[in-house]
């Protein structure tokens, strides 16, 4: 079907029946969706309107996602001996890897990141629950905070077995009475990966009109929700919404009447699909804040993850220059773009309760750490001897994006 066919019919029935469906929060209809076309004829700079972000806040004079690295002679705050929960696959130091890409920090212009301070996290944080919602790496910045806080007290693990993978997990800080969990979703939609003859063929289906509950069945506990999106969708993915078959992103299975979808597109329509769901979650906290983290793309040269692909770098690259073109420029672009719409329409009287968003746009400085990634060191067993330039060494880069969300929490604006 195609994609317009199905839109108009739907944005002529919304019109007239808007009222109907407004609290709902997986709406089935296609009027918040994008078209296609609004790839191209979206031109705004996505600096630019980072740094409209960073401005329009009176408390904040600096904007801290520009800047650079700058060595930093004391290193992490914590080791692989000081941070006991560090998997192995992310011990760069244990299977060998060169100690330098540890000694660098954030430098944004104009003003200084501070250095991450565990107990000033942890009494902010008192009484709350916060999830990393998304992929492996949504896991592995959870893993980073898991070491930088176990400095100051010692994590328990409390997981109720309900999702028995390692890809959710809930740890408790009873001090604090703080709770850190992370979220497995690949898409944050609902999505299914699509069985051929009993094996996993490494392609989906997902599905705009419903989350992952997963995270979506949480989302009510939290006090804060750090989403991401993105990495999966280099992977053939076909799209329905309300049960219609919307397109298709990396087809060349010449399938005669589907829509090719491009990545971009795909990623806009889940984000946008999550973000209002978010805003318009009805037994959410009242103070709940929900934070987009932008695109960390892999760094893998003279190949991929299977194609004999390397990322051997020794020093983080200097200039910014090209760190945000191609798909890395582009993906931050649609996330920095569905943010904004997201954030823009708190406070429409459509939306039931106020919502609080806040955006980890990490995308240029962690673009610059192609040095801090495990590599060829690591990833013997699991990968089978292939490279890992996607997720991040422990200690490593990723504490950063840690740096970030504490100085976000310090902000706690108010909504009024
Ligand atoms: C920690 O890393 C160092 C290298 O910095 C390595 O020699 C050591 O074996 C590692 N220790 C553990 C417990 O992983
Ligand atoms: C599935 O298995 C059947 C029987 O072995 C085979 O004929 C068919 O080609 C397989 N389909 C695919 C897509 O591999
Ligand atoms: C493609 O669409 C046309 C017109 O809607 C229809 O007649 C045809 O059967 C479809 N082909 C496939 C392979 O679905
Ligand atoms: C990275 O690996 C490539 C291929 O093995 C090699 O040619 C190059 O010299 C290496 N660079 C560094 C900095 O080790
Ligand atoms: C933010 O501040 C309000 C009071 O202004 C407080 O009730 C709330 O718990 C704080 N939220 C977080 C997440 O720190």
């Amino acid at each position: 079907m195609e994609w317009n066919a199905f839109l108009l019919p739907a944005l002529v029935l919304l019109s007239t029946a808007t009222l109907l469906f407004i609290s709902q929060s997986s709406n089935p209809f296609s009027i918040a969706q994008p078209k296609q076309e609004d790839e191209a004829s979206s031109s705004s700079n996505p600096s630019s309107i980072s740094r409209t972000f960073a401005r329009s806040r009176e408390d904040e004079a600096c904007d801290l996602f520009v800047g650079k690295w700058v060595e930093e002679p004391r290193g992490s705050t914590y080791t692989n001996v000081s941070c006991a929960t560090i998997p192995d696959t992310r011990n760069c130091g244990k299977h060998g890897k060169e100690q330098g890409y540890v000694y660098w920090k954030w430098k944004p212009d104009g003003c200084d990141l501070p250095r991450f301070d565990p107990e000033l996290f942890l009494s902010i944080a008192r009484g709350k629950k916060l999830a990393f919602i998304g992929d492996s790496l949504a896991r592995n910045q959870m893993e980073s905070l898991l070491c930088l806080l176990s400095q100051a007290e010692t994590p328990t693990n409390i997981d109720d077995n309900k999702y028995t993978s390692d890809k959710s997990r809930t740890w408790y800080f009873p001090s604090h009475d703080f709770t850190l969990m992370v979220r497995w979703t690949e898409f944050l939609v609902q999505s299914e990966e699509i069985m051929v003859n009993g094996t996993a063929s490494n392609s989906f289906n997902i599905a705009l009109d419903s989350m992952n509950p997963r995270w979506a069945d949480v989302l009510p506990e939290l006090d804060y929700a750090i989403l991401n999106c993105g990495n999966w969708f280099s992977r053939k993915s076909y799209v329905y919404d309300a049960g219609n078959l919307v397109g298709c992103v990396h087809c060349r299975d010449g399938r005669d009447n589907i829509t090719s979808l491009t990545t971009s597109f795909a990623l806009r329509s889940v984000l946008r699909a999550a973000l209002r769901y978010v805003s318009q979650c009805e037994h959410c906290d009242e103070n709940l804040l929900v934070v987009l983290r932008t695109y960390s793309a892999s760094h893998f040269e003279h190949g991929q993850w299977f194609t004999g692909g390397y990322c051997n770098r020794t020093e983080p690259s200097s200039g910014s220059e090209g760190v945000l073109g191609g798909e890395v420029g582009e993906f931050r672009k649609v996330q920095l773009e569905e943010f904004e719409r997201a954030r823009g329409r708190v406070g429409r009287k459509k939306e039931k309760k106020k919502r609080r968003f806040e955006l980890l746009d990490v995308t240029r400085a962690i673009m610059l750490r192609a040095d801090g990634h495990p590599g060829e060191f690591l990833d013997r067993r699991w990968m089978k001897g292939f490279s890992d330039c996607l997720h991040w060494c422990l200690p490593g880069p990723i504490d950063m994006w840690n740096d970030l969300l504490l100085a976000t929490m310090k902000k706690n604006v108010s909504l009024d």
